[in-house]
C-alpha cells in the first residue's frame, strides 16, 4: 500500500504554465497528443511488470529532457488523479525552478549532503498537479554526490509515496550521472532532438544503458510529424 501523502504537510505553489508545457498550454496540439500516447504506452508497459520510476535522459545538452520530463509529469498526474513526483537530478545545470518561476529551495543535493528528509523538501506545483523535488545547491561535485550511498534510500522513500517518479537528469555522453541513476529506476526514456542530437551520441548512449533498460525513445521537435497531423486534423475535428 502506498502511504497517504495527505498525511504529510506539503507546500503548494501556483505557477503560470508557460509555452513549454504544451500539454496544458495547447492540449489539442500534436505534441500534447503524443504525450498522452506516451502515457498510454507507459501504462501498457506497467501492466506487464513493475514500472513506476523513470529516468528521462538524452545524449547531449539541450535535447529537451527537462521539457519532456515536465510534460510527461503533467499528463501522468491526470489532473490530480495520480500522485506524480518530478525529481530534478541535473545537479550541474538545474533549470526547473527558473522555468517554472518558483524560488530555488534546498532539494536533492541537501538530502544527499545533509540528510534533509526528501519528504520535507517536495512542493506541489499547481495547476500541474505534480510534486517537485528541486536539485538544490550542491556544495561538492554533483557527479560524486549522485554516487553517495544514501541515494537509493532517498529514491526508495520517495517512490513509496507516489504512483510515478520521473527523474530529470543531465546528458549522458559527457557525464555518468544518468547512468548511475538509471540503475536505481525501473526504466529509461531517451530523448533525441530532431535535427540536433548527433547520431553517434545516440549509439553511445544506448550502448551505455544496455539492452532492456530503455523503455522508449522520444523524438523531440519532429516537425514532419506536426505537418502530417495538420493535414488530417480537420478530418478529426481538431481545427
Ligand atoms: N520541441 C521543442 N520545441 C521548441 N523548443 C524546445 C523544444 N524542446 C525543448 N525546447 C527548448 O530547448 C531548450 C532546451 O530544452 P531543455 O528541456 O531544457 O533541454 P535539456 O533538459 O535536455 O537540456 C529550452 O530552451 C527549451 O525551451
Ligand atoms: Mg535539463
Amino acid at each position: 500500500m502506498r502511504p497517504d501523502l495527505g498525511q504529510i504537510a506539503v507546500e503548494k505553489v501556483e505557477i503560470t504554465p508557460e509555452q513549454r508545457l504544451i500539454v496544458l498550454s495547447d492540449p489539442r496540439s500534436p505534441g500534447a497528443d503524443r504525450f498522452r500516447y506516451l502515457r498510454m504506452r507507459l501504462r501498457e508497459l506497467g501492466a506487464k511488470g513493475q514500472l513506476k520510476s523513470l529516468v528521462v535522459t538524452s545524449p547531449t545538452p539541450q535535447d529537451g529532457k527537462s521539457t519532456v520530463a515536465m510534460n510527461l509529469a503533467t499528463v501522468l498526474a491526470e489532473s490530480g488523479r495520480r500522485q506524480v513526483l518530478l525529481v530534478e537530478a541535473d545537479l550541474h545545470r538545474p533549470s526547473l525552478a527558473k522555468t517554472l518561476a518558483v524560488t530555488a529551495l534546498p532539494g536533492l543535493a541537501e538530502c544527499l549532503e545533509n540528510g534533509l528528509n526528501p519528504l520535507d523538501a517536495i512542493r506541489k506545483i499547481e495547476p500541474l498537479h505534480w510534486y517537485l523535488l528541486q536539485a538544490g545547491n550542491p556544495l561538492g561535485n554533483p557527479t560524486e554526490l549522485l554516487q553517495t550511498a544514501s541515494l537509493p534510500a532517498v529514491l526508495d522513500t520517495l517512490t513509496s509515496h507516489f504512483d510515478w517518479v520521473i527523474v530529470d537528469t543531465p546528458p549522458m555522453v559527457p557525464l555518468t550521472d544518468a547512468l548511475c541513476l538509471s540503475r536505481l529506476v525501473d526504466a529509461v526514456l531517451l530523448v533525441l532532438r530532431a535535427g540536433k542530437t548527433p547520431q553517434d551520441t545516440v549509439h553511445e548512449a544506448l550502448g551505455l544503458l544496455g539492452p532492456g533498460k530503455v523503455a522508449g525513445l522520444i523524438f523531440n521537435g519532429a516537425e514532419d510529424l506536426s505537418r502530417l497531423y495538420e493535414k488530417y486534423a480537420g478530418y478529426y475535428g481538431r481545427k
